[in-house]
């Protein structure tokens, strides 16, 4: 006779128990594929810290978005490497520039991907900061004002999603004001709401040319020891009128992504960052993790936490693994 009366086990003999009593199944739905863009024609130059990744220009991007939409992938987030910076980011609010010229491009090649457009200042400056220095620090009302015209040129453009990312107080009423003011009123905001001061974008700032000459930017990304002041950024966010939230980086802040899910009906992102993938990438290599499943499992991982949308660099790599099954 059996002692037990609650063996969990039971549910877990066959695959057929095991998929009935799935509590999540991973999609390629969820997922939005970064995209650095550069200037030239024909360009796909491999960064090394992220490998597998690519700085493209535009008629790159373009295969890339063709690419990701035989596999499903439904959106895409654009960053800018351009040739030409000055010490307030200018080129970001150009309407020639590179990640307004990919949009055009791939809304004509894939009228239906949506395209999400990073809008900080950090790649346009020669300072590498996300917006105008004044005395050694970012000003914060003044770098708002370019943050409108930045959301405005990117919504002339056709984004669908303008997502801005620097952190400043208050960037997410600026960027709605400034485009509802314009006429795009239907132009939304995925917001950087909880952004770490975080060692994990390391391999970010060589894809996007960032580095930064002076400082670091824990003047206004959060500290890595707070959880409720995210749950105050994403209020102030979501009563500035974001449409999504974001937590980033996602691995590290599981606990984040779990806490912003509980407050807000609203979609929660949460954004793989390149120090995450470059770990898995090198671990891999090394044969220390299986590569395939160590991907699946993180990415279901910051689903479970209660993210709806995942920004990875695995999202190419996933939807092929997910087709397979
Ligand atoms: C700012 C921005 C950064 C990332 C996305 N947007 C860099 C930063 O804040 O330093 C990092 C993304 C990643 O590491 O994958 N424009």
């Amino acid at each position: 006779m059996s002692l037990l009366v609650h063996r969990p086990r039971r549910l877990r003999r066959t695959e057929g128990l095991r998929a009935l009593s799935r509590e999540l199944v991973l999609s390629v739905d969820d997922f939005i594929f970064p995209i650095f863009v550069v200037p030239g024609h024909g360009v796909r130059r491999p960064i090394g810290s992220l490998p597998g990744q690519f700085q493209v220009s535009v008629d790159e991007a373009v295969a890339d978005a063709k690419e990701c939409e035989s596999l499903g992938i439904r959106a895409l987030i654009m960053f800018g490497v351009p040739d030409r910076k000055d010490d307030v980011g200018s080129e970001a609010w150009n309407d020639e520039g590179l990640v307004q010229q990919a949009t055009r491009a791939i809304r004509k090649a894939c009228p239906e991907m949506v395209i999400a457009l990073d809008a900080c200042f950090d790649e346009y400056t020669t300072h590498g900061h996300c917006g105008i220095v004044k005395n050694g620090d970012v000003d914060n009302d003044a770098t708002l004002a370019n943050l409108g015209r930045v959301a405005i040129s990117q919504a002339k453009a056709g984004a669908d999603l303008v997502a801005p990312s620097g952190m400043m107080d208050g960037f997410v009423g600026a960027v709605r004001t400034a485009l509802d003011g314009a006429g795009y009123g239907e132009t939304g905001i995925l917001a950087y709401s909880a952004k770490y001061a975080s060692c994990f974008y390391g391999p970010f700032r060589e894809a996007a040319g960032t580095a930064s000459d002076f400082g670091h930017r824990k003047g206004y990304q959060m500290d890595p020891a707070n959880a409720r002041e995210s749950l105050r950024e994403v209020a102030l966010d979501i009563a500035e009128g974001a449409d999504m939230v974001m937590v980033k980086p996602a691995l590290a802040y599981l606990d984040i992504i779990h806490r912003v899910r509980e407050v807000t009906s609203l979609p929660v992102a949460a954004y793989n960052v390149s120090g995450e993938y470059a770990m898995l990438k090198a671990a891999a290599e090394r044969g220390w993790i299986d590569h395939d499943r160590a991907v699946l499992e993180t990415l279901t991982s910051i689903r479970r936490a209660g993210a709806d949308i995942v920004l990875t660099y695995h999202a190419k790599e996933a939807a092929r693994l997910l087709r397979k099954g």
